[in-house]
């Protein structure tokens, strides 16, 4: 039986993961410490509120001793650390958030993980840490140089370096993954696939930023998750392995791809005209109607890639979802759980979107 202290454990893929492992690993014990921020929601843990194996701390990394009481009282033997300010807009309006917790907040843990000798560091990062690609550039391995453009990636590139350095400096037994967009399942409705969505459904404009023709690689969170629970069970201390799902695609395809998607459900099923009364196709008008060119986000990264043959070479991950599936099971998911996205869009949600978007 495993310890794991999963920070972040509230967020989008902290929530996916911690259910995740509870399912494969039922003898486990999780212990969540998650701030609650506006990202963070304990209801993205209710499948598992009752597990015996489940732990919720409601706490702040940053808070001295916290971590390092918690990986001794629970004697934790993995940390995966999710925990982190993630919306690069965001990170664009109010950089500080980023800095306290990305890096600041990650340095106390690394402290924490060292004093109590902890035998495995999962840090859990993003491609963006290595900057924008042209459209015939090769796809980002594990040794391209870091070129960080937005606050957002900046902090998470020196949170990777301060991992990298405990590891070097202090023998600290830490692995990395370097991840490409994630969607699915409890994702912030103030990313891009679940705004789009939301939008949709309350018949409110779709904000494609610029062209709509930046690029990202987006992979099905459990996917993501699999690849995590690899790399914990297999991958080595020191090392850092590039996780994507072989799916660029366009925002402005992506954008279209929803539309229709939503287009398809609603003639598909009656009832939901009545409980999205505001949504086009309710109107017998297209999704697609709802499209908005916006400005661009400024320093917007135009194309991200990854190559993963290093894990699949390694650990044997290769992605197990498909995007034409994944994406039917993520639409599903936000029809039928419109509870929870109604509760997570309100108070700190609306004051973003009207400073971001003016509406
Ligand atoms: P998220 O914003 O949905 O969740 C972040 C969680 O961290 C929230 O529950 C929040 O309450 C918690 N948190 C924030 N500050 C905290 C603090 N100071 N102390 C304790 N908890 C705090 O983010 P996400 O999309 O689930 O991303 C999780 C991790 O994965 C991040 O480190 C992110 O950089 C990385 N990542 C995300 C993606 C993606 O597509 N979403 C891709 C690659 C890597
Ligand atoms: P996002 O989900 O914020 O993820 P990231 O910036 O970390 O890749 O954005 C994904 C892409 O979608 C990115 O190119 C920005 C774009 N985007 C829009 O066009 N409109 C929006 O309202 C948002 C939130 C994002």
């Amino acid at each position: 039986m495993a310890s794991l202290l999963v920070t972040g454990g509230a967020g989008f893929i902290g929530a996916n993961f911690v259910q995740y492992w509870l399912a494969r690993h039922p003898g486990d014990q999780v212990v969540v410490l998650d701030a609650l921020t506006y990202a963070g929601n304990a209801a993205s843990l209710e499948p598992v509120r009752r597990h015996p194996g489940l732990v919720f701390v409601h706490g702040d990394i940053r808070t001295p001793g916290l971590a390092e009481s918690l990986l001794r009282s629970h004697a934790v033997d993995l940390l995966v650390h999710f925990a982190a300010e993630s919306h690069v807009d965001r990170s664009i309006a109010a950089p500080d958030a980023f800095l306290e917790t990305n890096v600041t907040g990650t340095h106390m843990l690394l402290k924490a993980a060292r004093a109590t000798g902890l035998p495995r560091f999962h840090h859990v990062s993003t491609d963006e840490v290595y900057g924008s690609l042209g459209p015939d550039d090769p796809p980002f391995t594990e040794t391209t140089r870091f070129a960080p453009n937005s606050p957002y990636a900046a902090s998470k590139a020196a949170a990777d370096h301060l991992v990298r350095a405990y590891h070097h400096t202090y023998g600290l037994p830490v692995t990395v993954t370097n991840c490409s967009n994630n969607y699915g399942p409890y994702h912030f409705p103030e990313k891009l696939i679940p705004l789009m969505l939301v939008n949709a459904l309350d018949g409110k404009p779709l904000p494609v930023y610029g062209d709509g023709g930046n690029v990202r690689d987006w992979l099905y969170v459990e996917d993501h998750c699999r690849a995590i629970e690899r790399v914990l069970e297999a991958g080595r201390p020191g090392e850092t392995y590039n996780v994507g799902g072989r799916n660029e695609w366009t925002n402005l395809a992506i954008v279209r791809l929803l539309s229709g998607l939503v287009d398809e459900q609603f003639a598909a099923d009656a009832s939901l005209a009545s409980r999205f009364p505001n949504a086009p196709p309710a109107h017998g008008r297209e999704t697609l109607s709802l499209l908005t060119f916006v400005t661009d986000r400024p320093g917007h990264d135009r194309r991200y890639a990854i190559d993963d043959r290093k894990i699949e070479a390694e650990l044997g991950f290769v992605p197990a979802e498909s995007f034409e599936t994944g994406i039917r099971r993520t639409v599903a998911w936000y029809l039928a759980n419109e509870p929870w996205w109604r509760a997570v869009m309100s108070g700190a949600y609306r004051r973003w979107m009207e400073e971001w978007y003016g509406t």
